[in-house]
């Protein structure tokens, strides 16, 4: 019997798989949803939750000592001031939270936040010791008109020039915006050849492009998370609406280690 953690620690990256729970829950339901996925763990896998700003006391008490991470959704793209309802990365930073989330689509769309405002939020974030989320993808129509690669690249761009060799300590997630909520998800291989040329143009800017971890969102479920972690660069995954319910978050992030250790040809038994 191998020790989990050596079979870990000998992997190339640690899957990482987060929860986006948007805007959802209430303090009853998020209480009943972390006492199940704290008692459906631990996990190999790194896991955090990202939840909406006001639950994030109840958040930190409820995920504890559980070794599950926990996070925001946003951030300000400025350290404090004058900016009535923005949530600064400094305050996150005071309640513990190790992830934030930046540049969803559904912030990019709805808020219309611009490549360099969502490079600037993970600027800050880092500057507070928070790991960012980075989030790329394309719309429907850029990706039936072949732009996938080009959008995406513009999008991490100014990150890359924004945080120069630092980029190395984000998160990276592909989620193609035809495939949020939708119930389409990417055939694996379409998500890893833009994986791939994610990696790429962060290996361009910084040496440890390949100890990054460069995860998926869209329509992941515990049934198609498997074949989608199997390939090689794809870390893990950004999950929303199976990250609410605890049986199927769990068996996520289970998929993300037995996919890590497949693909490394390791087993724990
Ligand atoms: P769904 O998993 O509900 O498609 O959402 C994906 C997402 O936007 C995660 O950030």
């Amino acid at each position: 019997m191998v020790n989990p953690s050596s079979v870990v620690a000998a992997l190339p990256r640690r899957p990482l798989v987060v929860g986006n729970w948007k805007m959802n829950g209430s303090r009853v339901a998020n209480g009943e949803l972390l006492a199940a996925l704290r008692s459906a763990g631990p996990f190999d896998a790194e896991v955090a939750v990202c939840c909406p700003f006001p639950y994030l006391p109840d958040v930190a008490l409820s995920l504890q000592g559980s070794g599950i991470g926990w996070g925001a959704q946003d951030c300000s793209s400025h350290e404090s001031g004058a900016y009535t309802g923005e949530v600064s990365a400094g305050m996150l930073a005071e309640f513990g939270c190790r992830y934030v989330i930046v540049g969803h689509s559904e912030r990019r769309v709805h808020h219309g936040e611009s490549d360099q405002v969502v490079a600037d939020k993970a600027r800050i974030a880092l500057s507070h010791g928070l790991t960012p989320i980075v989030c790329v993808g394309e719309s429907d129509a850029e990706y039936e008109g072949g732009l996938t690669e080009s959008v995406v690249k513009r999008q991490l761009s100014a990150v890359v020039h924004t945080l120069g060799h630092c980029v190395s300590q984000i998160v990276v997630a592909y989620e193609p915006v035809w495939a949020i909520g939708t119930g389409k998800t990417a055939l694996p291989e379409q998500a890893q050849a833009v994986h791939a040329v994610l990696r790429a143009q962060l290996a361009a800017a910084s040496t440890r492009a390949a100890e990054m971890r460069l995860l998926y969102g869209g329509s992941v479920t515990a049934s198609n998370a498997q074949a989608m972690f199997l390939q090689p660069d794809i870390d893990g995954g950004l999950v929303g609406g199976a990250s609410l319910k605890a049986s199927e978050f769990s068996a996520t992030c289970r998929a993300a280690m037995a996919a890590a250790l497949e693909s490394s040809g390791k087993s724990k038994k």
